[in-house]
This record gives C-alpha cells, structure tokens and sequence, in this order.
C-alpha cells in the first residue's frame, strides 16, 4: 500500500512512474513540525530498529547512527564523516516491530538525520517546501523495496558483455597504449571484455570529438579491439568546451541550449577542457540535442558510454576566483590568529564545487525558470537520461552499455551508476560491499565500484581481495586515478592469482546474469541484507559484510589486510565452495552457526543455499567467446530443485519472450557435482 502527500508545488522529478493513492490529512507515521520556515518530519525510531536505504550513500546497511545530505557531490574522500556522495536516492525503509518505507521526492538537498543527534531519533529535512512524501506499508522490509521499486519502475538493463571484466585507466593516451594493455591481458590469460576510455581519448577534451593525433582512425581502431573481443567504451563529460568553430558549442550557445546566469548569459564554469558550459539538461530540447551527439561515436562502432562530471563538478568559476582575489588582497598576513590561516585555507580549497556557484545559474524547464541548487540532485539524473533517449532514437533494438556518476532516482530506468571516485582504501572496499544492497534498493542493478580503488596507491592483497569482491557486481571494473600506481591485473608482476579469480567470474557469468535480468524484470535486488532472506533470524538481521547474491547463493568476502580469512556466519546449512580459479574448488557442507572460514589472498569462498543450484560454465577470455551448452551444476540437496535460468543474446531488447528461460532439474541427490546441460542432467559426480 503506497500514498503520497503533495507538498506546496513540487518540482517534476520523473521519479516515479508507478501508481500511489492520495494521502489525507497529516502524513501517516511522521510528525511534522515547523522550523526556522522549514517544514521537519521526525519519527521515533525503537531501539532495534533497522533502517535500510539512501542508495549510493555513506556508513554501512543499517544507516542509523549518521547524518546523511541527499546533495550530488564530487566527494572521492569518503571517510567517515561525509554526508554527501555522488547519488542522491531518498528512500529509506524503517524495520523492527512495524515496516514501512518512506520516499522524499525532492529536487533539492534533504537532510536525513538518522538517530545522530538523538539516538532513537529520525528526522528528515527537506530544504524546500515543495516535495512529496511517499509512504509505503508492507509486511516487511523487503516487500517494502518490492513495492518501492514497482512504483519507480523497470531498472535499465545492461548488455551482457558489460558482465566481462573491464579495465580502466585514466591517463591511456592513444591507441599504443590500449593496444598493449589488451594484448597483456590477451597473453597473460587473464579474461577482459573492456578498455575505457578516459578524457585523454578527446580533442582537447571536448565532448563527442576524438583525437586524430592519438587515434589517427578510429573507426579502424575500435574494429580491431572488437575482433580482439574488447569493447572500448569513452567517457562523456557534463561541460562543453568553450571554443570557437567547436560544433557542440556554436550549436548549444544558438539554440539557447545551455544554463543560464540571472542576466541571460550562458553560464560559465572551470572543468577539463578549462572554461565550458553546462548543457541544460533539465530542458527537452537540450536533452534531445545532447542525446543525439551520441551517434557519432556509435557510427564509429561504440557499443557503451559512461556519463562523467554531472553534479555538476566544477573546479572553479570566476566568480568564486575574484572573491579569492579579493579575500587574498585583503587579507592580512601578518595576523597571528590560527583561524585566519585555517579559514586562509579553507576559502582557497573551498574553489571547487561552490554552493554559490550552483546558486547562481538557472534551468529552462521547458518554459519554467528554476534556479540550479533548487533542482541540482536532478541534473545528472537527466544527461542520463539525454543518452537513453537518444540511444532509443538511434539504436532502437540494442542495447547500449550507459552508466553515469551522478544520480536521482528515476534515472535507474535510463543507465546504471558506478559509485564515483573512490580510493585505494581496504574501508573503501567494506563501503563497496555495503553499498550494494541499498543501491540495489533504490533500482540501480548495473552498479559497482572502482575495483582496487580509484585515487591512492593500491597493493597486490587489496586488488586480489577487492576483485574477489568485485566478481559478483554487474559492473566489474578496475578503474585507477592518472598518477596513482598502476593496478592492472598484471601490474603485480605475477599475473596467475589475478587471472585465476577473473577467470572464476567468468563461469559465474551465466549466473549473475539470469539473476540480474531476473532482478530487473520483476523489480527484485540481486543483493539483499542476510535480513531479507532469513527475517526470523535475530542475528542475520545484524550481518552487514555478508550478502545474498542472487536466490543461491551468500558470499562473505574478506575486506581486512594480512587477514587469513574471517568468520562467517550461516543462517542455515550451507555448502561452502572455495575457487580458487573456475576449476579449482574445494567443497565442504558447512553447520549453521559462525564459523571462521580460511581464505588466502588467491581463494574466493561462495556458499551455496541448501535445495539451491549454482551452474557454472566452462572459464572464456571474453563473453563472445562463451559457451552456454553445458554446465557444471554445484548443488546441495534433500529435495527435488529447480533453477530457472535466464538466458538471451544479451543484446536485443526482447526480454519478455518465455524462451529466454531454461530450467536445470535435479532429482534426489545429496550433493553433486556434474556436467549438464540444461534440461538433462548430463552426468553426475558425488564430491
Ligand atoms: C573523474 C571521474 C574519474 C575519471 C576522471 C578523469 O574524477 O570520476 O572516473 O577518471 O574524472 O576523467
């Protein structure tokens, strides 16, 4: 049961596309209270409370304990204390005695306050007064989500070579340089379906151009990757470089379609390119324009994009460097009081992002005038968007891979996230896990991290342990800062541990895909807290570094250095299965109850549900190259089970046709291993 309540005139948010009943009178389970001209919703949460949600945000599962700014921010140092990451997703789903989910759609900044300034305390602060309220009733907390991601609609679905592993750099300069990181990976036997392509791949960083200098025929270029198995896939940057004679910028600045300063000038920020301007994506028009530019690097064989810069990020504006000019000429060197230095400091690192800046440009939405921070969580949301339509427009019946930095729900429907700068952090690997169910939560499925860290110097143990992890996320990529130590698969020295535990993802393909697609199409999350699954269980309700990966199986990965392994707990009896590559495994039936589980460096431990299958094909170099006609089948059974597995070309768009399932039936057997195929149980092998 969902209704919403209308808050004075809300901005369009394009959240939601799902039916709610019309709420009377005062908002169910909230108290609203009136503050400084503010409107405040406060509940009183009991003390084992669990409060799940915010997608892409800080902390861990259970969000209480921390304050939480729903502000699309350019935040890579995620330490403890930030407020505010790349995404802004405010659903948040209260579990304990009662369940129920709330929703706050809102363009602007809302402040959650989650038991931080009184422990047993939840309150929201919308920071305008138009908004509305969902509140959603459910049996539990995973009905709740169920419901919540009908009401948001289907999650964009990936093409399936964007399961591959995918590797990342930023500072790949030219052509030589893609070719070798390819050829390494191809002679080393390490699996790789992808190279990105970060800004150095532009003219001088300017959006939909490609350097002739570094990439003297690309179309050539891209085709010779493609027969290689490996699709390139570039970066597209929010600002539009401010050059004469530069198509996208001649044609934004006379069709009116870029933001706004008050007096009618086009609005002008400090990005890579130096001074751009910023497409206005809140106006169709511009979405449309800027949607269709994607088509060039598609005539030259693209196949995927991902949107980069749409907080949006600025360095600087001009604006903001008079007022440090001022403040620096003014500024009286010879003080001796320390706050002068700090606040010295402070306004000089404070440049970047100002909450002035984004105060002083505006949106035509279509008619309507809107100033940026009143519509800011909405910006990303809709370049996203821009690519999808266009795609729609131009490639009407593939797939192509989209995913973006900056988010608001509603743009769960029109590409995936990943989770923005990062760093080479082992806490930053825990933040990974986490985040995944609650991003799950809030219709974001093609998702992942910088795998190994995207800033700082990453080691041996954190890229082997991270992509341990990271072979269970949609997106798998190792992404890396320009001047941070080189962290491909191979930059180690040895290559065998990495190429090992890649090789394992791709048996698991077929797996994480079927539950992906099935997760997508029945708006469903492929990683759920132990909670959703075993709601009786008192103590899987407060695991938070273990996770369910699709119907068959928890994972439990190791995320502490120099650790030999960890403790795990079982909700149930499980199978343990340790990789350690796609063929090597051990097997062990596991006790419910916690147990300490050894894991070294090179070993992945999976556990498999009782009465579940976990099929598994032959390892690939690439997902062109693999094979779906048989399969091993893990399994760990006192009944007769089934698996439906979803299986397509992983390209077209027909994703509702009934024979994309095949089914794998096993009968009576207690704990086998064989070869099958779908259907027919080919052979079978007690371990
Ligand atoms: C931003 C992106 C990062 C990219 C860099 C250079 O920091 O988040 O992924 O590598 O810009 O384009």
């Amino acid at each position: 049961m969902i209704k919403k309540y209308v808050y004075g005139n809300p901005i369009p948010t394009n959240a939601v596309v799902g039916e709610a009943e019309n709420g009377e009178g005062a908002v169910q389970y909230l108290s609203e209270l009136e503050m400084n001209g503010k409107l405040l919703f406060n509940y009183a949460m009991e003390a084992d409370d669990i409060v799940y949600g915010l997608g892409e945000a800080n902390r861990g599962l259970n969000k209480r304990g921390g304050i939480y700014r729903s502000f699309c921010s350019d935040e890579p140092n995620q330490t403890e204390d930030r407020q505010s990451l790349y995404g802004a997703h405010n659903f948040i789903v209260i579990t304990g005695m009662i369940s129920v989910g709330f929703f706050i759609d809102c363009a602007s900044e809302v402040k959650f306050d989650i038991g931080y300034t009184s422990p047993n305390m939840l309150n929201i602060e919308p920071s305008c007064r138009d908004f509305t309220v969902y509140v959603i009733e459910g049996k539990s907390a995973y009905d709740i989500v169920r419901q919540f991601r009908e009401l948001i609609g289907r999650s964009y679905i990936a093409p399936r070579w964007a399961f591959g592993y995918q590797q990342s750099r930023w500072s790949y300069m030219n052509e030589d340089e893609i070719r070798e990181v390819v050829r390494i990976h191809r002679e080393r036997g390490i699996p790789l379906d992808a190279v990105y392509m970060d800004i150095d791949y532009m003219d001088g960083y300017k959006d939909f151009t490609v350097s002739n200098e570094r990439f003297p025929d690309f179309p050539q270029f891209v085709q010779e990757m493609r027969d290689q198995g490996v699709r390139l896939v570039p970066i597209i940057d929010a600002g539009v470089k401010i050059e004469e004679g530069y198509d996208i910028y001649e044609e934004g600045r006379q069709y009116q379609l870029f933001c706004k300063r008050a007096d009618g000038s086009d609005f002008v920020a400090g990005v890579w390119p130096g001074r751009t301007h910023f497409p206005d994506f809140m106006n169709s028009n511009a979405r449309m324009w800027f949607g269709s530019k994607y088509k060039v690097l598609i005539d030259s064989g693209i196949e995927g994009f991902w949107n980069d810069m749409n907080e949006p990020a600025m360095f600087y504006t001009e604006e903001g460097i008079a007022e440090a000019k001022e403040y620096l000429e003014n500024f009286d060197f010879a003080t001796n009081d320390p706050g002068k230095f700090f606040e010295l400091r402070e306004r000089m690192s404070g440049l970047s992002n100002r909450m002035k800046d984004y105060e002083s440009f505006y949106h035509n939405m279509d008619g309507t005038i809107v100033r940026h921070d009143q519509v800011h969580n909405l910006y990303g949301a809709n370049m996203t968007r821009a690519a999808a339509e266009g795609f729609e427009q131009f490639s009407p019946d593939k797939r192509i891979l989209l995913f973006s930095r900056s988010s608001y729900i509603g743009s769960h429907r029109y590409g995936g996230i990943w989770t923005g700068d990062n760093q080479s952090w082992w806490s930053h690997l825990l933040l990974n896990i986490k985040m995944m169910p609650s991003l799950n939560m809030c219709g974001y499925l093609y998702t992942g991290a910088d795998l190994g860290g995207f800033g700082c110097n990453c080691t041996r143990d954190l890229l082997l342990r991270w992509l341990a992890f990271g072979i269970f996320t949609p997106l798998m990529r190792n992404h890396a800062a320009a001047g941070t130590r080189r962290q491909e698969a191979y930059a180690f020295g040895d290559t065998e541990d990495f190429a090992n535990i890649i090789s394992i993802r791709y048996s698991l393909i077929p797996y994480l895909y079927s539950e992906y697609m099935k997760a997508c199409l029945n708006n469903d999350m492929m990683f759920r807290p132990l909670a959703f699954e075993y709601p009786a269980d008192n103590f899987a309700r407060t695991v938070e570094d273990q996770l369910m990966v699709g119907e068959s199986i928890m994972i439990a990965p190791v995320y502490e250095q120099n650790a030999v392994g960890r403790y795990v707990y079982l909700p149930e009896d499980m199978l343990l299965v340790i990789f350690k590559s796609s063929s090597v495994r051990k097997y062990q039936i596991m006790k419910k109850g916690m147990h300490f589980i050894p894991a070294a460096v090179n070993e992945v431990p999976v556990f498999v549900r009782r009465n579940k299958l976990l099929p598994l094909c032959r390892t690939s170099k690439c997902t062109d190259e693999m094979d779906t006609s048989m399969f091993e089948i893990i399994a760990f059974t006192d009944d007769n089970i089934e698996y439906l597995m979803y299986e397509d070309d992983g390209i077209s768009k027909n994703y509702s046709d009934p024979d994309h399932y095949v089914s794998f039936a096993i009968k009576d057997v207690d704990g086998v291993l064989g070869a099958v195929s779908p259907k027919t149980i080919v052979k079978l092998s007690l371990f």
